[in-house]
């Protein structure tokens, strides 16, 4: 059984899935990983993010793995600097390579074969798994995502006000929404829920609610 999660930069949504996945006692695939890592390794290449057959090329020839919780990136656990700003900045130019996506979203397949898994992303449930028995796509309003990204950096001792978090969100939305394949959007058949003003214990009980329904 596939569940798929979609939704923009800051809905909550991967804790959510891990959670979800947890409790379910089902497998975990969070997709923002696998496109951090090609980037980190086109960043480590140093690749010229406009040289597109370059960028190609290194995602062609690296070597991921993941499992669950940490991602190897040729035998590198790289789970921690993929989170880096350098990282999250320049995904851009390979999440918007329709070949990149190709080659990335048959990776999420073959990871997801055979499995119970709850996968995590921005076209999970409209593009990689459209069969998937169960589709979400959470979002929230940009101030309250901005909201929730402040307190989240300064519990892990980081600060930047809530205007710089906005502006940022902002583009990465605008980014995700227009990429030509693959751009963020919630499948026909997906259950849309609005989490603003909801906890995350909220969240997650009424998703868990709506995955049984139909297990
Ligand atoms: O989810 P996360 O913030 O880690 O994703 C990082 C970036 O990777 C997103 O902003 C998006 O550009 C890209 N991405 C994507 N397709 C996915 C998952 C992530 O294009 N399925």
């Amino acid at each position: 059984m596939i569940v798929a999660i979609d939704g923009p930069a800051g809905a909550g949504k991967s804790s959510i899935a891990r959670k979800v996945a947890q409790e379910l006692k089902f497998d975990f695939l969070d997709t923002g990983a696998l496109y951090r890592a090609v980037t980190l390794a086109t960043i480590r290449a140093q690749v010229d993010f406009d040289d597109t057959p370059a960028l190609v090329r290194v995602a062609r020839e690296v070597d991921l793995q993941w499992d669950g919780d940490t991602i190897l990136l040729n035998g590198d656990d790289v789970s921690s600097e993929i989170r880096s700003p350098t990282v999250t900045d320049a995904i851009r130019y390979l999440a918007d390579e329709p070949l990149i996506r190709q080659q990335l979203s048959a990776q999420q397949q073959r990871i997801a074969a055979g499995r119970d898994i709850v996968t995590e992303g921005r076209d999970q449930g409209a593009e990689v798994f459209p069969d998937a028995e169960c589709k979400f796509f959470l979002t929230a309003s940009p101030e309250e995502r901005a909201k929730r990204r402040v307190e989240q950096l300064k519990s892990e001792g980081r600060h930047m006000s809530f205007e710089q978090v906005l502006a940022a969100q902002n583009k990465r939305d605008r980014e995700d929404e227009s990429r030509p394949v693959g751009r963020l959007r919630a499948a026909e058949d997906a259950i849309v829920l609005n989490t603003d003003g909801m906890t995350p214990e909220e969240v997650l009980a009424w998703v868990l609610q709506r995955v049984r329904e139909v297990m």
